[in-house]
């Protein structure tokens, strides 16, 4: 059987909520979506997420959050994701962290989708493990249980996240990139056949620097003086890609980058 799986990139403030909230139940429905990982670092007012934020996203369809550097920014979050395995915080971070880097859903229609979320190394300020060996470790573990894996690679070198979509060719489904806020345009399958994609964008306000307000940044940024960089409002897209992918073998058999544009402008 053939199922589609959408990834979606960082889920910005209360303009990323609300786009989720308003566009995305649609979409799966036409679309005949099976799967949906969302990016929630930035959930919380461009930066952590709390219980309230993540029952929003997932009352909207999104059946997996993950999170990233930000993650522990709000600490409501802390004793949540102990109990609620389909929030994840990076695989790599260490073992006596709160929550897990991987999970298992089983779909209405039996077919289970195994989840590993990762972090990269290089230009991050959070010290991991080596998401290589990592990910090598885990996939022995979810292999087990499914062929159908969904990775993603939460990291600000597009070079870290194009090694890991090799690394990983044939032994996982899907490999997305989050955290950079901006889409690349490099979705294909590889020919082991893994649907790869750099980084599937932000999901909030585009008329920013990546999520925050223009005017804040650029005094910061042309004075040097500090400033507050509240979560900016204008232009809002949801943006994600849809992976095809055999639910028998793991394989996938096609990828296509989705921008949904918000109402208002
Ligand atoms: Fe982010
Ligand atoms: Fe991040």
């Amino acid at each position: 059987m053939k199922i589609k799986i959408l990834g979606i990139g960082d889920v910005v403030g209360k303009p990323g909520r609300k786009i989720i909230q308003e566009k995305l139940p649609d979409f799966c429905r036409q679309e005949n979506i099976s799967f949906v990982v969302a990016n929630g670092e930035n959930l919380f007012d461009g930066a952590g997420i709390t219980p309230k934020d993540a029952n929003i996203l997932q009352e909207a369809g999104v059946n997996v959050i993950t999170g990233g550097d930000h993650i522990w920014n709000r600490r409501e979050i802390i004793p949540h994701i102990a109990q609620t395995p389909t929030i994840l915080r990076p695989a790599n971070y260490p073992k006596k962290q709160p929550g897990s880097g991987t999970t298992v859903v089983e779909l209405p229609s039996g077919i289970k989708v195994g989840v590993l979320h990762l972090q990269g190394r290089v230009f991050m300020n959070i010290q991991c493990a080596c998401p290589f060996t990592t990910a090598e470790e885990e996939l022995e573990l979810l292999k087990l249980k499914t062929n159908v894996v969904v990775v993603d690679m939460h990291c600000e070198a597009t070079s870290e996240k194009v090694a890991m979509g090799w690394w990983l060719d044939g032994k996982v489904s899907y490999v997305f990139g989050t955290h950079t806020h901006i889409p690349t345009a490099d979705e294909r399958v590889l020919p082991k056949g893994t649907a790869y994609i750099t980084d599937v964008g932000m999901t909030g306000p585009y008329e920013s620097v990546i999520g925050r307000r223009v005017d804040r940044v650029l005094h910061r940024m042309t004075t040097g003086m500090p400033a507050r960089f509240d979560v900016a409002t204008g232009d809002v897209r949801l943006c994600g890609a849809v992976a095809t992918v055999d639910s028998n073998s793991g394989r996938a058999e096609g990828i296509e980058r989705v921008v949904i544009t918000g109402d208002e402008r």
